[in-house]
């Protein structure tokens, strides 16, 4: 973690949530972080914090659980973490212990862990609503069992203390929250962005033909590190060739050839946000005049995408603009015969577009937020991030012209909608067919 933390975004966002509470009830917020998880023997994954938690805390170490108490008069939040052990430390690395952690993340209160299970009555007492993430996938080892225990004492009526009555699932207000930006979030949110498209940058320069799949995912994760970012927000897709129609590639084992295109999707984490991008290319530098004819096409469907996306548009709007402009353009190039009318109603185009234009991104790369409330499309606002990720898969099959065959190309940026409109913040990764094939060139071994 930065010297430099500041607490004051996450400060913020707990006081909200206590403000949202005192409005709704009052009561007591729980929200823990991820458990460590094991990889193999005696092998752990590099740790990663859960996302709800972080988003309130700043707080990296597992273990650790955030109560909020949302009193009248005394509304405060409590940390509890791993205490201090200097031989655990000297194993596994500095822990801020309580005291520290109290300081520096601007808690009210801190315990150790362990004393979770002791203090956890006295704070829930009293028949106070619960506000949790009940069943969310990275619930913390134990947490769930232990307020469902909590609430059996009371049914067994012996235990001398009134355990909560209503129970809230705090996803939906923390997923509310998450889904517009501030500007803490936007400003890590440009970065992981920015080392994105370097990161893309770098891997252009290092394809060329007779190089593995997997060279090129090494100079993204070398450009990830280097940069400070915690790592890939998400297995790096490296496909060549046909491996560019397997929409979740990720073996990078293959070896490129002249004349296939390239396609990466890559994106980094930093300080727990993420970033995806994605670039096609032609590996030996130059698009075939097929490849070049998908290629425009799906960057006039990010183009109608981007167009469409703006505060009080659905969230439907910018996959239909693109979809309207991939079925003109495949059946430009005879790609799609038939009426128009019958290719929509079919569905037609979804054998080379089976994929939707965009998701939420944030700290997590899919990240929540309902897509529909109250059961109809969202409408965006201002402070909303997604992607704009149009692509068009074309297999070998007797009916395709040869020209086109395997061509895979997806062209993915990642946007901020605007007061009036949307930002594409990751749109200077080189785009244009012009730009690409600039950069490919000077970067071929000249002799
Ligand atoms: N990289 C994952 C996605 O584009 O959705
Ligand atoms: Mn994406
Ligand atoms: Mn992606």
């Amino acid at each position: 973690m930065s010297t430099l933390f500041d607490p004051a975004p996450f400060r913020a966002r707990r006081a909200r949530v206590l403000e949202h509470m005192q409005k709704n009830g009052g009561g007591v917020a729980l929200v823990a972080t991820a458990p460590e998880r094991m990889r193999n023997r005696e092998t752990a994954y590099a740790y990663r914090f859960d996302s709800y938690f972080h988003y309130l805390t700043g707080f990296a170490e597992p273990q650790a659980t955030l109560v909020l108490i949302a009193d009248n008069n005394n509304p405060r939040s409590i940390l509890f973490c791993r205490e201090k052990n200097a031989e655990r430390e000297t194993w596994e690395g500095f822990r801020f212990g309580p005291e520290a952690a109290a300081a520096q993340f601007a808690f009210d209160e801190a315990y150790a862990c362990n004393e979770l299970a002791e203090r956890l009555p006295a704070l829930i007492a009293g028949g106070q609503p619960l506000w949790c993430a009940f069943g969310h996938e990275d619930e913390a080892s134990g947490f769930e069992a232990l307020c469902a225990a909590l609430i059996a004492v009371r049914r067994n009526g012996r235990a001398g203390w009134c355990a909560p009555a209503t129970l809230h699932d705090i996803r939906h207000l923390l997923d509310e929250m998450r889904l517009i930006k501030d500007e803490a979030e936007l400003a890590l949110m440009r970065r992981a962005g920015a080392i994105a498209r370097d990161a893309h940058i770098r891997a252009m320069r290092a394809t060329r033909p007779g190089r593995y799949e997997f060279e090129i995912e090494a100079e993204l994760l070398h450009a990830f590190r280097a940069a400070g970012a915690t790592g890939p927000a998400y297995t790096s897709i490296v496909a060549s060739g046909a491996n560019a129609c397997t929409l979740h590639y990720v073996a990078n084992d293959r070896q490129m050839h002249a004349g296939e295109l390239l396609l990466i999707d890559a994106g980094c984490e930093l300080e727990g946000y993420a970033s995806d991008i994605t670039r096609t290319f032609p590996v030996s530098g130059r698009f075939s005049p097929a490849q070049r004819a998908i290629y425009e096409l799906v960057l006039a469907m990010q183009h109608a995408a981007a167009r469409a996306t703006r505060p009080g548009a659905s969230f439907d709007a910018p996959h239909e603009a693109a979809v309207d402009t991939l079925i003109d353009g495949l059946m430009d190039l005879k790609l799609l015969t038939g009426s128009r009318a019958e290719i929509v109603d079919t569905k037609r185009w979804q054998r080379f577009y089976m994929h939707r234009t965009g998701h939420w991104l944030g700290r997590d790369v899919h990240d929540v937020g309902a897509y529909r409330p109250h059961d109809a499309p969202r409408t965006l606002a201002a402070g909303m991030t997604l992607t704009i990720e149009p692509g068009c898969y074309i297999r070998a099959a007797a009916d395709i012209d040869p020209a086109f065959h395997d061509i895979g190309i997806r062209i993915e940026d990642d946007a901020l909608v605007t007061p009036d409109g949307c930002q594409l913040y990751t749109a200077d990764t080189p785009k244009t067919v012009a730009e690409i094939e600039t950069l490919m060139q000077s970067a071929q071994p000249t002799s």
